[in-house]
């Protein structure tokens, strides 16, 4: 598949002011920081399309993105942002938990894990949850650029086995994994809503 256009639509706060676009959707989740607006930005070639930021924003929302007329990419605000407020923090969640469960239009989510660290209690809890929900998951480990080529085939060994899935090395910077992240999304565009 080839990106050819790419644009940002819209965000909110919550499912209920999402809009409906009758497109399949795929959803970006990870740890804080982990790298899902750059991994957004290198899969359409686009230096700034996603908001990217060494520290983490405060804003929690859902922000949509479409692709070639026919598919919806959704970046969202990371989890174990410690910096929230304990409320603010539940409200989001809540939030993002309604997303997932409901939104109707998504079929699969990307879990994005850092290379560089072991997978973290936060990335299982969020796993769990999508199981239990039976949502389908592909697992990236990200920010294989910044290990050695040693470190990196561990990392990804090392996650696959905690995890028990296949994983896929990504570099926003490099751009390794990008064909096979769009031969996957490829292949959820034929499946249709
Ligand atoms: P939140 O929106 O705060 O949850 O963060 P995020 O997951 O969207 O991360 P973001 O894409 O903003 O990246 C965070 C930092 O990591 C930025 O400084 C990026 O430039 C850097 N980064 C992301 N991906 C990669 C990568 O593959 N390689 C390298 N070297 N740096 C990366
Ligand atoms: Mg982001």
């Amino acid at each position: 598949m080839k990106i050819l256009t790419a644009e940002f639509l819209t965000s909110s706060d919550c499912l209920k002011n999402c809009p409906i676009y009758n497109l399949p959707e795929v959803a970006l989740i990870g740890r804080s920081n982990v790298g899902k607006s750059s991994f957004i930005n290198t899969l359409v070639n686009r230096k700034n399309l996603a908001r990217t930021s060494n520290t983490p924003g405060k804003t929690r929302l859902i922000n949509f993105y479409k692709i070639n007329d026919n598919l919806i990419i959704v970046d969202l605000p990371g989890y174990g942002y410690a910096k929230l407020s304990k409320s603010e923090q539940q409200k989001w969640q809540k939030n993002l938990e309604e997303y997932l469960k409901n939104r109707e239009s998504l079929k699969s989510v990307i879990q994005l894990i850092d290379a560089r660290h072991e997978v973290q209690n936060n990335d299982i809890q969020m796993r769990t949850w999508l199981e239990h929900y039976e949502i389908p998951i592909i697992t990236v480990a990200t920010k294989i650029d910044t290990i050695s080529k040693n470190e990196a085939a561990k990392s990804v060994q090392n996650i696959s086995k905690t995890l028990n899935v296949e994983v896929i090395p990504f570099s926003a910077k490099t751009g390794i994994g990008k064909q096979e992240i769009l031969k996957i999304l490829s292949a959820i565009i034929s499946q249709g809503l």
